[in-house]
C-alpha cells in the first residue's frame, strides 16, 4: 500500500494542536484539556494543560472494564531460570491494586518519589503502574548499574521508599540486589524511609528491621483482601516518572516524563508507527531499566491493549541463540523491538539461522531495531533470515519514543540501509552547522528538533530546569539540541553518524566516558586519564581508558589494570563494560590543554587521522597508537 507517511506528516505541520487533539481522543482522561498545547508554561510549553487523567486507569483498568479482563496483559517468559507466567489484564489489574494498596499503607502519596531496583520480573512493571495508580512518581534504576550510581539517584530524588529484589540473574550468576541497595542508602545522604523487597528463590535478602518489608507477605494480604485504592486523579501536566540517564558528567540526568502527554503520543505510536493492533503481542526484548523498557515493554503496550512480554533473559546463551524465535513462535508475537547488539549477538552464535529454521515465525511481521546505529550488514542479515522488514528507527531516553522511523502502520516507505528515515509527526528535524545555520541536504550537522518538542518528551530535568536549558536549548535558541551529529538527504532520509558529545553507546547502552574518567582520576596512582569509546564488533562500542601515572609511581601495569577495571564496575557497574585500562606516558592534548580524544579514537578505529593544528606535540600521537598496538586493542 502506498504510505500516508506525507500526508500525516503535513497534516501535522499544518495544525499541530488539532493533530495532537485528535490522537488525544484515544485516552480517556478524567478531564479533557483546556489548551492542546499551552506554549506560556515550563520550560518550552507544555502539552495538555488543564487535563486530568491516570496513567494507570488507561493501561490497565479501562481494558478490564472494556472487554480484555481474560486477554494476556504481560506474559512472563524467563529463560534463565525456566519460568514463565501469563498475566490476563484482570489479574493485572489485582496485582496492580494490592501494590498500591501497600504503598498507600506504607506512607506513599500522590508526588512521593519511588525507586524501583529490580531485574525483569513482572514485579518490576506491577511496581511502575502502582506508583502511576497513586500519582505517585517512579524511578527505575537499571540493575546493572553498582551501589554508587543508585545512591547518586536516590539523592537526586529523594524518594519515600524502594521497591526491590533480593537478586537478579546473568548467565551464570546471581547478583544479590540487597548488599547494593544497603550499600547505597549507607552511601546517600537521603535516607528513604522503607524498602519492599520481593525474595526470589535464587537468593535471600537480609531485612533491616522497621525499614523492610517484604513484598510477598504485604502484597499477598493485598491481594487476598482485593484491596484498591483506586486511580488517583493527576494533571496531565504531573510527572508520571523520572528516568536517569548519563549525562556529559558522572552525575545523571534526571528525565521527567508526564502524564498526559506521554499516554497520548504513545499510544499514537503502536498503531501508527509499529502497525499493532490492539489484542496482537508485542516484545520489547529490552530492560524495563531502559526508556526501551519503560515505554514499549511496559506503557505502550497496555495503553493500546495488546500483549507484551516481559523477557528475563540475553539473546544468546540461556540457552542458545534460538530463544528469541522460540518466544516468537511460542507467543504469537507480531512485532520484536530489540538493539541491533542482540542481532550481531546472534549472527556471531548462529550466522547461518539454523536455529531460525527450528521455529514457526509466521505470525512475526516486523523486526524494530534501536538504541545505537543499526549496521546495515545486520540488517540485511535480519532481513534474509527472518523475511519480514527489519525497521531501524532513532530515539533517546529524553523522547520516549522515535524521532525518526519508518511508520509501517502508515504504509513502510522504502528502507535505506543506515537510515533510520524519516522525523515522525511531532518532530520539525533541521541540520545545522555550529553557527545555528541549516545545512545543505547530504551535509554533516548538528541535529535539532525545532521547539515545541511533541507529546512524552521531556519537559525538563527533575528539579533542575537551568541544566535542562543549558544541556539542550542554549546552544540553538528555539531548537532542541539532540547531541547527535548526522545529515538528512533530499528525501528527508536522517543517517545518525555520531555523538556531538562524549557519551557512548556500548550494547545499545548510553554511557559517559566522562563519568569513567571521574572514576579512573579516583585512584591514588592516576595523575590524569582519558576514556575513549572504540569500535566493537558485537557491542558496537567499548570503552578504553588510557592513565598516565603520578611521578614515582613503579608498579606492574597488570596489577593496575585489575584496580583500574575493578574501581569502574564497583563505582558505576559492570554494564559500564569497562575491561580495558592502558598505561601511557603522555596524553596528546592542544595547546590550551585539552585532550584530544577525538584523535585517539581515530587512531583506535583505524580511520584517517586528522592532526589538529592546534596539537601540543605531534610524537605523543605515535606513542598511543604504539601502546594500543602492543595492548592488541582497536584496529591500530
Ligand atoms: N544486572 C547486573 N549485571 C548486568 C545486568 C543486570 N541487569 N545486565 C548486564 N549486566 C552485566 C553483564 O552480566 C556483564 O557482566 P560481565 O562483564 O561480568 O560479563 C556486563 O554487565 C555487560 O553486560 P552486557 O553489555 O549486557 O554484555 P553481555 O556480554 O552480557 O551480553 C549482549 C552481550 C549483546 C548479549 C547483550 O548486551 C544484550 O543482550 N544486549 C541487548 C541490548 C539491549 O537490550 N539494549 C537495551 C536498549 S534497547
Ligand atoms: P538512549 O538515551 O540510551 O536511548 O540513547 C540515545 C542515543 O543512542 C541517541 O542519542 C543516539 O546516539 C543513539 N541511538 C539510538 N537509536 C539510534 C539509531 N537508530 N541510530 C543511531 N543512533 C541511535
Amino acid at each position: 500500500m502506498a504510505s500516508r507517511y506525507h500526508e500525516v506528516y503535513e497534516g501535522w505541520k499544518n495544525d499541530p494542536a488539532a493533530f495532537w487533539a485528535e490522537a488525544a481522543k484515544e485516552i480517556d482522561w478524567v478531564k479533557p484539556a483546556d489548551k492542546v498545547f499551552d506554549g506560556d508554561q515550563g520550560v518550552y510549553g507544555r502539552w495538555f494543560s488543564g487535563a486530568t487523567c491516570n496513567t494507570c486507569f488507561n493501561a490497565v483498568d479501562r481494558h478490564v472494564a472494556g472487554g480484555r479482563a481474560d486477554q494476556a496483559a504481560i506474559i512472563y517468559d524467563s529463560p534463565i531460570t525456566g519460568s514463565q507466567r501469563t498475566y490476563s489484564y484482570a489479574e493485572l489489574k489485582a496485582e496492580v491494586a494490592a501494590l498500591a494498596a501497600v504503598l498507600s499503607d506504607l506512607g506513599v502519596e500522590k508526588g512521593d518519589r519511588v525507586i524501583v531496583y529490580m531485574p525483569m520480573v513482572p514485579e518490576a512493571a506491577f511496581a511502575m503502574l502502582a506508583c502511576a495508580r497513586i500519582g505517585a512518581i517512579h524511578s527505575v534504576v537499571f540493575g546493572g548499574f553498582a551501589a554508587k550510581e543508585l545512591a547518586t539517584r536516590i539523592d537526586d530524588a529523594r524518594p519515600k521508599m524502594i521497591i526491590t529484589a533480593s537478586c537478579g540473574i546473568e548467565p551464570g550468576r546471581v547478583i544479590a540486589y540487597k548488599p547494593l541497595l544497603d550499600g547505597a542508602i549507607d552511601m546517600s545522604k537521603y535516607k528513604p524511609e522503607k524498602c519492599l523487597v520481593l525474595q526470589r528463590e535464587q537468593a535471600a535478602a537480609t531485612m533491616v528491621e522497621g525499614r523492610d518489608f517484604d513484598y510477598a507477605e504485604l502484597v499477598g494480604a493485598a491481594r487476598a483482601a482485593g484491596r484498591d485504592p483506586g486511580c488517583t486523579t493527576v494533571a496531565a501536566t504531573d510527572p508520571l516518572y523520572i528516568l536517569y540517564t548519563s549525562g556529559t558528567t558522572g552525575v545523571p540526568k534526571g528525565v521527567v516524563r508526564d502524564n498526559g502527554g506521554h499516554m497520548v503520543a504513545l499510544n499514537w505510536s503502536m498503531k501508527n508507527h509499529y502497525g499493532i493492533e490492539p489484542g496482537e503481542v508485542f516484545w520489547a526484548a529490552s530492560d524495563v531499566g531502559w526508556v526501551v523498557g519503560h515505554s514499549y515493554i511496559v506503557y505502550a503496550p497496555l495503553l493500546a491493549g495488546c500483549t507484551t512480554i516481559l523477557f528475563e533473559g540475553k539473546p544468546v546463551g540461556t540457552p542458545d541463540a534460538g530463544t528469541f524465535w522460540r518466544v516468537i513462535s511460542e507467543h504469537n508475537v507480531a512485532a520484536l523491538f530489540t538493539a541491533p547488539t542482540a542481532f550481531r549477538a546472534i549472527k556471531k552464535e548462529d550466522p547461518n539461522g539454523t536455529f531460525i529454521g527450528k521455529y514457526d515465525l509466521k505470525c512475526l511481521r516486523t523486526l524494530f531495531l534501536a538504541g545505537e546505529r543499526a549496521d546495515p550488514d545486520t540488517i540485511m542479515w535480519a532481513e534474509r533470515m527472518l523475511g519480514v522488514p527489519v525497521i531501524d528507527h532513532w530515539w533517546q531516553t529524553e523522547t520516549a519514543w522515535a524521532i525518526a522511523g519508518n511508520p509501517v502502520g502508515l504504509g513502510q516507505l522504502p528502507v535505506k540501509y543506515g537510515s533510520p528515515t524519516v522525523a515522525m509527526p511531532g518532530y520539525d528535524v533541521q541540520v545545522l552547522d555550529d553557527a545555528g545555520h541549516a545545512v545543505k541536504p547530504g551535509t554533516l550537522g548538528n541535529i535539532v528538533v525545532k521547539l515545541p518538542l511533541p507529546p512524552a518528551c521531556l519537559p525538563t530535568l527533575w528539579n533542575n530546569d537551568e541544566r535542562f536549558k543549558a544541556g539542550y536549548l542554549e546552544e540553538f535558541p528555539g531548537y532542541y539540541k539532540t547531541a547527535d551529529a548526522g545529515f538528512m538527504d533530499d528525501e528527508g532520509y536522517l543517517f545518525i553518524m555520531a555523538r556531538t558529545d562524549d557519551i557512548i553507546n556500548v550494547a545499545g547502552h548510553r554511557l559517559s566516558t566522562g563519568g569513567m574518567e571521574e572514576v579512573l582520576a579516583s585512584h591514588p596512582d592516576v595523575a590524569e586519564c582519558a576514556v575513549i569509546g572504540i569500535a566493537d564488533k558485537l557491542k558496537g562500542q567499548v570503552p578504553a581508558g588510557f592513565v598516565v601515572l603520578k611521578a614515582g609511581v613503579d608498579r606492574p601495569e597488570t596489577e593496575l589494570q585489575k584496580e583500574l577495571i575493578g574501581l569502574v564496575r564497583d563505582k558505576i557497574g559492570p554494564v559500564a563494560a569497562f575491561k580495558i585500562a592502558m598505561v601511557v606516558a603522555r596524553l596528546p592534548k592542544t595547546r590550551s590543554g585539552k585532550i584530544l580524544r577525538g584523535t585517539m579514537r581515530q587512531i583506535a578505529d583505524g580511520e584517517p587521522v586528522k592532526t589538529p593544528a592546534t596539537i601540543d606535540d605531534p610524537a605523543i600521537l605515535g606513542e598511543i597508537a604504539e601502546t594500543m598496538k602492543t595492548h592488541g586493542v582497536g584496529s591500530a
